[in-house]
């Protein structure tokens, strides 16, 4: 027996669904609410599914008819949710892409230049000074010959003066050079008997030495000017226009008397200290003047040695340790800060 208004009562049950399920879905802010709302309404056990399957108790004529309305709230339930995903889906998207965007008007990032090491721009001025003062540059090899290296410089074969420079030996008679001296001999071999020789010679040379004033390598620039006539005078004019050149033009600059086996007279060439201007301070260890080179008028028998006579021609040379040069017009107090390759270091300069 039939209960009498079921089929009203499901009709409206129906519509209250449609109803409920279409403002439910207007308020779902997240996929997952959306779920949610299918399962309540769709799922197996959601509230359309259960009307469905009570349809048993609706009387047969009027199952077609409320079968279809249950069919096509359930269809609008579908594309309702679908649509509502769809606009969810947007407005995430448009929320990530507002995150995300690439601001174009932000500056780049700088690219990160090298810069020359302290050492090559010291060198590139020395190079400059002496250059316009009409030296060329010449070269000679950093595994030299003791013949170079010594005994043409007038440095035999158990002179003290090899005590000094102890060096890197390959065999007996091939070392690595502690000087740059030698290529003082090798540019006169080859000029002989042209005048005049005007040169400077940069380069790396070696030592056995090492702590914090001496490195095992290091940068020397020799000088050499051969001709027929030149004097002390010369040597110290041309040394004196380099210092103020390099270290400020309120420099001084004194000789003192030295020995070098290859110049005859020799002397050490002194600035006034670039830190109190020869008052004496801790720089200068209160004399008020700081050594930069060696120097001296070139030794006859060298000159000899290379090929020129030493009645027609004189000379002089001169050579200074780069890094010396480098610690003094910079202020640092320790050699090994050079070779240690360390940008905090080196972008200082
Ligand atoms: N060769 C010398 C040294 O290394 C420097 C020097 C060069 C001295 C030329 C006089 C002349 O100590």
């Amino acid at each position: 027996m039939l209960e009498k208004g079921v089929d009203i009562r499901v009709e409206k049950e129906i519509r209250k669904i449609k109803e409920s399920a279409l403002a439910d879905l207007k308020n779902a802010g997240s996929r997952d609410e959306l779920q949610g709302l299918r399962v309540k309404y769709l799922g197996k056990k959601g509230q359309l599914t259960r009307v469905l399957r009570g349809m048993g108790s609706v009387p047969p004529e009027e199952r077609p008819r409320l079968g279809e309305l249950a069919n096509q709230v359930r269809q609008l339930i579908e594309e309702e949710l679908d649509k509502r995903l769809a606009v969810l889906d947007a407005a995430e998207k448009e929320r990530k892409l507002a995150e995300e965007a690439i601001d174009v008007t932000l500056p780049g990032r700088p690219v990160q230049f090298g810069h020359k090491h302290p050492l090559s721009i010291i060198m590139a001025e020395i190079k400059d000074i002496f250059t316009a003062m009409g030296f060329k540059v010449a070269e000679g090899p950093e595994v030299e010959y003791d013949y170079y290296n010594f005994e043409a410089l007038n440095i035999p074969k158990g002179h003290p003066a090899r005590d000094m420079q102890d060096s890197f030996y390959f065999s007996e008679e091939v070392l690595l050079r502690t000087h740059t001296s030698p290529v003082q001999i090798r540019v006169m071999e080859k000029r002989v008997p042209h005048l005049p020789v005007r040169i400077i010679a940069p380069g790396k040379v070696y030592r056995r030495d090492d702590d914090a004033t001496h490195s095992p390598m290091f940068h020397q620039v020799e000088g050499l000017l051969v001709d027929r006539q030149c004097t002390l005078g010369d040597l110290k004019g041309v040394l004196l226009s380099f210092a103020r050149q390099m270290f400020g033009q309120d420099r001084e600059i004194r000789l003192r008397p030295s020995f070098f086996p290859f110049t005859e007279p020799s002397a050490e060439v002194d600035i006034s200290c670039i830190n109190c201007s020869g008052k004496g301070c801790r720089v200068c260890s209160n004399t008020g003047w700081l050594e930069i080179l060696g120097c001296g008028m070139v030794h006859p028998k060298v000159l000899a040695n290379a090929g020129y006579n030493p009645e027609d021609v004189v000379g002089f040379a001169f050579g200074m340790g780069v890094e010396r040069i480098a610690m003094l017009k910079y202020g640092i107090n320790d050699m090994r800060l050079f070779f240690e390759n360390d940008v905090r270091f080196l972008h200082q300069f």
